[in-house]
């Protein structure tokens, strides 16, 4: 494609995954423990040096070209753009890129197709210019990109999950020391990732409202982070101002979640798990209230046809689920599924 669009061969061919989140919704920016696993969609980057930004994208059809002085302008190349930004204010000599950006890994989803893009990006650079740094460098250089460059209030995990995960593990991450443990995941197990075929609705509002409330909760405690609370705390949450406590309430059980199932998974118990998953959802719909009708729907609908486990991943508000189900089962589990939730589409 590059030899296509540039007329020579690219220096360097990077690329990184999309990741689905199996345990650990909404904790990653209250420092607190996830469970996020790579998906086998990668997000392709054949790079060369250049002076400037010079990218085609071959799922839009589009080339642009931006100085490396001009603002950012709310499209994709921002990714990118943002990428060399985060370099350079590092003190890094990177000056530019001229690039072909092929993606595999479904936009809009709730699937981190940024975070894949801005990786991919980032090792296509390093690649490039010599740059000494490590998995955790990258991640943490492609979430300020997005923070801080592109403007979207996300934590660290779709970054961490791109640039350390390994396909058929799960990833425990630990946000508040980024530390990391891979979990094997269940042989003979399937992990399922269903789109509800709903565009995610108010997600950026919604995702900004809940990280507020959190803050406002820990501001009533008189703590930093919910990270300090432990499941000794639940009673404590109960003098909160509505709704504060629950959504409180939901990190602190959320975070003992992610402990308890990178546990399940280590000795075995694929049943535990998938309950986990569960109680997960339920306090994603009740207790932090980011899940809809139809997401309730379809997981209800995973449930029925055969999965151990099955939650909404990703911020919510629309989006995909996830759902974990017997490799001998996965047929009849599509089959079923999409009679009662024909809009439903696997991944
Ligand atoms: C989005 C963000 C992540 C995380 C999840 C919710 O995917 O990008 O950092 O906060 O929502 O768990």
């Amino acid at each position: 494609m590059y030899r296509d669009v540039f007329g020579s061969e690219p220096s360097v061919v990077a690329s990184a995954p999309g990741r689905v989140n199996l345990l650990g919704e909404h904790t990653d920016y209250n420092q607190g423990l996830v469970l996020p696993t790579p998906l086998p969609y990668q997000t392709f980057v054949e790079a060369s040096a250049a002076e400037g930004l010079e990218v085609y994208a071959e799922n839009f059809g589009e080339l642009k070209r931006r100085g490396l002085e001009e603002p950012r302008q709310g499209d994709w190349l921002d990714y990118l753009a943002g990428c060399l930004w985060a370099l350079r204010r590092r003190g890094y000599q990177v000056p530019g890129l001229r690039a072909c950006v092929r993606s595999q890994v479904p936009m809009g989803g709730g699937l981190s197709s940024s975070a894949a893009l801005e990786v991919a990006t980032l090792r296509a650079l390093r690649e490039l210019y010599g740059l000494p740094l490590d998995d955790l460098d990258i991640a943490r250089l492609a979430q300020e990109a997005e923070v801080e460059y592109v403007g979207v209030r996300c934590g660290i995990m779709d970054q961490m999950a791109s640039s350390a995960g390994r396909l058929g593990y799960g990833l425990l991450l630990d946000t508040r020391d980024l530390s990391t443990r891979l979990v094997p995941l269940p042989p003979g197990y399937r992990v399922a990732v269903v789109d509800s075929g709903v565009p995610r609705r108010l997600a950026e509002s919604g995702y900004n409202t809940r990280r507020r409330e959190c803050e406002e909760a820990c501001a009533w405690l008189g703590i930093s982070s919910l990270r300090e609370l432990s499941l000794a705390d639940l009673p404590r949450l109960e003098s909160l101002p509505e709704p504060l406590g629950r959504r409180a309430r939901h990190v602190v059980t959320e975070n003992a979640r992610v402990l308890e199932g990178a546990r399940a998974l280590e000795e075995g118990e694929v049943e535990r798990f998938g309950e986990l998953m569960v109680a997960s959802h339920n306090s994603l719909r009740y207790d932090y209230e980011v899940s809809t009708p139809e997401l309730d729907r379809l997981v209800e609908a995973e449930l029925r046809h055969g999965a151990v486990g099955a939650r909404l991943t990703g911020a919510g508000f629309g989006g995909a689920t996830v759902a974990l189900v017997e490799e001998a089962h996965y047929e009849a589990f599509c089959k079923g599924v999409l009679e009662d939730y024909p809009q439903a589409r696997f991944l």
